[in-house]
């Protein structure tokens, strides 16, 4: 097989590739396999009934149905939705959305490969720009949705150690500032992998930074802000018109939905809609259909608030503890958990690379993820990309538990053999 270059970029091995291989095939192996590695919401019941009901109200009404298996969508997703969702944000927020400032896309990971290629690679003066990660660690799913080489750099973050083995990554300015040649910043928020949510302060520095480069602020918004607000501490949702806001349906507990919304000024959601029509020529209409009644009534507030948030800071919670439990006095550091559904772990002086540690987790029937690989666009060695790794905490309970001893096990054999 000769493939283009296109296509042995995209074709061969990468690290979102081998997650998802991964969690596809663990199971095949090993029935027993503890998950924590993949991004897989948790299964909360109260959530899930909403979606049946109105699930099963779309499918007794023959209007409704044929709307939603019958019908191509328009190319920037479903007018109703679009609106729904632009008023609902303008209450919360008066952001002052109107339809066309917002496009919806089969998942929020599609339309970062058609964002981030429209801002970076080769320009049309043949120069070339890249995509910013102002905070290393970043989302995998990042790493190899460039059409080029090099095509994200990133800033290596300040570390604040705080007490109870924790500790907090910071943006740092001070490097930000050297950051040639970008096309966009851009940041998930809370972050994935390390659970992190960037400061308000933070967000104002880097909306200043993009402004005064003339390049817009790119914001994940995955797993929070405003929905489904896997949120544990104090932040305030940004946008304005040099912002780009991704959002997603799937961490409500719609992953199968596929649905993304991207949320930009009315130029950019053009430009956006274009390029996503040559690549899906229409998203579905699960998503919306699903989740449109919920920001027309505010529901969706109501059921990240009182559900999803609670669900997810329990969580996380517990299994720190259990951790603590585990890991004793052994010289690791947790990332404060202040959102999305993992715990970034680092263990100083790690003996073995976290890609080691992987492997002898999964022989042993856990799936983490090693860290290595959400140090994207990162360059020069720094043994701290070696010694973390991300772990879910959405699965069974009891599951996370065992993971976390066998995880706490296998990690003080590494330190023992020195
Ligand atoms: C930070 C972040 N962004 C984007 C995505 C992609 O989500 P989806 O394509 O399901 O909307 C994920 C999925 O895990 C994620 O963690």
């Amino acid at each position: 097989m000769k493939l283009s270059a296109f296509g042995s970029k995209f074709a061969g091995e990468s690290g979102i590739v081998e997650l998802m291989d991964d969690l596809s095939s663990a199971l095949l192996q090993n029935p027993d396999m503890i998950f924590m590695g993949g991004g897989n919401p948790g299964q909360l019941p109260a959530v899930e009934a909403v979606f049946q009901r109105q699930l099963q109200a779309i499918l007794a009404d023959p209007a409704q149905r044929h709307s939603l298996f019958g019908v191509y969508q328009a190319p920037q997703g479903d007018p109703q939705f679009r609106r729904q969702l632009a008023s609902f944000l303008n209450r919360q927020f008066d952001w002052g959305l109107g339809a066309d400032n917002i496009a919806i896309s089969n998942g929020s990971q599609s339309a970062f490969f058609v964002l981030y290629n429209m801002f970076a690679g080769v320009m049309p003066d043949g120069s070339r720009r890249s995509i910013h990660l102002p905070l290393a660690p970043e989302y995998i799913g990042y790493g190899d949705i460039g059409l080029g080489a090099d095509f994200f750099s990133a800033t290596r973050p300040g570390i604040e150690r705080l007490d109870e083995h924790l500790f907090k990554y910071h943006v740092d300015f001070s490097h930000l500032q050297e950051a040639q040649a970008i096309g966009a910043l851009c940041v998930s928020r809370p972050t994935n992998p390390t659970g992190n949510v960037l400061t308000d302060e933070e967000m104002t520095r880097l909306d200043a930074i993009a402004r005064s480069r003339d390049i817009p602020l790119i914001v994940d918004g995955a797993y929070g802000l405003p929905f489904p607000n896997i949120v544990f501490t104090e932040a305030t949702p940004h946008w304005n018109d040099n912002t780009i806001l991704s959002l997603s349906l799937s961490k409500l507990g719609l992953p199968g939905a596929r649905t993304g919304i991207v949320i930009a000024r009315e130029d950019i959601i053009r430009a956006f809609t274009n390029a996503n029509t040559i690549v899906s020529l229409a998203c579905g209409n699960l998503g919306p259909a699903l989740a449109g009644p919920l920001f027309d009534s505010g529901d969706i507030l109501r059921l990240s608030r009182d559900h999803i948030e609670p669900w997810y800071r329990e969580r996380s919670q517990q299994t720190v503890r259990w951790f603590h439990e585990q890991l004793g006095d052994l010289p690791y550091h947790i990332h404060k958990p202040e959102g999305a559904i993992f715990l970034w772990l680092w263990f100083e002086g790690l003996p073995i690379t976290s890609q080691e540690l992987y492997q002898r987790l999964k022989q042993r029937g856990v799936l983490v993820v090693p860290g290595h690989n959400f140090f994207v666009g990162l360059h020069g060695e720094w043994r701290h990309q070696h010694e973390c790794i991300r772990v879910s905490y959405a699965s069974d309970g009891e599951a996370v538990r065992r993971g976390v001893t066998i995880i706490a096990d296998e990690v003080a054999r590494a330190y023992r053999a020195g």
